[in-house]
C-alpha cells in the first residue's frame, strides 16, 4: 500500500498486525518460562508494553474509524493473550508428563550423590566397642592431653623409669608451665584405667579407644599417633584365666572363627604378672598386645582394697586390627587423606 494515500486508520492496523506478528514470533521461540516472561512484560508490561503504546494511539483515530480500530486493537489483544498462554502452557509441569521435556539435554552427564563414610579406623573403633559391649565392657574416655600422675604415676612408672624420658614423649612445655605441672600427649591409654577407678568402684568393666601419642618415625608399622584399646575388669576372683578368655572371645568375634589365644611372659610396670598376647590366625602368631594382672602399686594408687579386688587390663593397637582386618600393608596409607584409598573401605 501506498504510504501516500495510507489513511490513519490503514496505518493503526499496519501498526496492530505488525505487534501482533512480533508478540506471536516472541511468544513462540521462546525455549523456557524466563523467555515467556521477558516477551510478556515488552508485548504486555502495563506500563511500558508494546501493546499499551498501540492502545494509547486510539484516541488519535478519527470518529468515524474509531469502532473498526477499537475492534481490531482487542483481537489483537486477544491473540497476543493467546500465543501467551500457548507459551506458558508449553512449559508448565502439566504438559511434559509423558512427553520430552525440549530444555532438557539428556545427553549431559547425570549428577550423582557422593556419600560420605566412616574412616577405616572408625569404623573399627565402632567394632570393637561392639563386640566388647556385647561381653559387658562400656566405653571410657579420657583426655589426650594429660597429666603425669596419669601417664605415668599411679601407673606404677616412677619418675626415674626409661618410659619417662622426653625422647620417647611428646611433653608441651606451654601449657605445663601454665599449669603448673608437666603435661604430656598420652602415650598410652592405660590412663584412662586411672581416670575410672578413681571415679568409681569395683566392678568394673571398660573399654576405652581412643588415640595416643609416641614421637616415633613414620614407618610402614609405626606413626607417631595411634590408636590403642584398652580393656580394664576388676572385680572378686579376676584370674589370667578371665583375661585369656575374654581376649579369645575378642579375637574369635573380631576375626569371625575361633582362634587359639596364647599369653607369653613380658613386663610393664603396672601389671603384675604381665604377658603378651597372641592369636594364631593366617598360618601365623600374630601380637594382640600387652596385657598382665593389674599390680597392687596400681589399686594403691586409686585407693581399692587389694585384699579383696584383683582385675586385669590389656592395650591393643587399632591400627594393627584394622590393618590385618582390611590387608592394609602401610599404616601412614590411613593418614594421608587420600580420598582413593579410603573409598576402599
Ligand atoms: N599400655 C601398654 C602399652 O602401651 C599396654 C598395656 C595395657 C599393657 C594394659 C598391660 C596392660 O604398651
Amino acid at each position: 500500500m501506498n504510504p501516500e494515500t495510507m489513511t490513519p486508520l490503514d496505518s493503526y492496523l499496519r501498526d496492530l498486525d505488525l505487534l501482533l506478528a512480533d508478540a506471536q514470533q516472541a511468544f513462540n521461540s521462546a525455549t523456557n518460562l524466563q523467555e515467556v516472561e521477558e516477551a510478556r512484560v515488552e508485548f504486555l508490561g502495563a506500563k511500558s508494553g508494546r501493546f499499551k503504546a498501540v492502545q494509547k494511539q486510539l484516541g488519535q483515530i478519527p470518529g468515524e474509524s474509531k469502532p473498526v480500530a477499537g475492534q481490531n486493537l482487542n483481537r489483537v489483544k486477544n491473540d497476543i493473550q493467546a500465543a501467551l498462554d500457548n507459551a506458558k502452557q508449553r512449559f508448565s509441569t502439566e504438559s511434559f508428563r509423558g512427553q520430552p521435556d525440549p530444555t532438557f539435554d539428556r545427553t549431559l552427564p547425570g549428577s550423582t550423590r557422593r556419600l560420605g563414610r566412616l574412616h577405616p579406623i572408625t569404623q573399627t573403633i565402632n567394632e570393637l566397642m561392639d563386640i566388647m559391649g556385647r561381653l559387658g565392657f562400656s566405653p571410657a574416655f579420657g583426655p589426650e592431653v594429660e597429666d603425669e600422675r596419669h601417664n605415668f604415676e599411679a601407673l606404677n612408672i616412677p619418675a626415674d623409669h626409661p618410659a619417662r624420658d622426653p625422647l620417647e614423649n611428646f611433653y608441651l612445655s606451654v601449657a605445663s608451665q601454665q599449669h603448673g605441672n608437666t603435661s604430656l600427649l598420652r602415650s598410652q591409654t592405660s590412663t584412662v584405667q586411672i581416670r575410672v577407678m578413681e571415679k568409681s568402684q569395683p566392678p568394673i568393666r571398660v573399654i576405652s579407644l581412643g588415640r595416643v601419642y609416641r614421637p616415633d618415625t613414620a614407618d610402614p608399622t609405626h606413626y607417631p599417633m595411634f590408636h590403642q584399646m584398652e580393656g580394664l575388669m576388676v572385680d572378686r576372683n579376676v584370674t589370667l584365666a578371665t583375661l585369656k578368655t575374654v581376649l579369645k572371645l575378642f579375637a574369635t568375634n573380631y576375626l569371625g572363627e575361633s582362634v587359639p589365644v596364647r599369653i607369653r611372659p613380658s613386663f610393664f610396670p603396672f601389671t603384675e604378672p604381665s604377658v603378651e598376647a597372641d592369636y594364631f590366625w593366617n598360618g601365623k602368631w600374630t601380637e594382640f598386645g600387652g596385657a598382665g594382672i593389674v599390680d597392687p602399686n596400681v589399686f594403691k594408687a586409686v585407693g581399692y582394697d587389694t585384699e579383696q579386688f584383683t582385675g586385669f587390663a590389656f592395650g591393643l593397637g587399632v591400627e594393627r586390627l584394622c590393618m590385618i582386618r582390611h590387608g592394609i600393608t602401610d599404616i601412614r596409607d590411613m593418614y594421608t587423606n587420600d580420598v582413593r584409598f579410603l573409598r576402599q573401605f
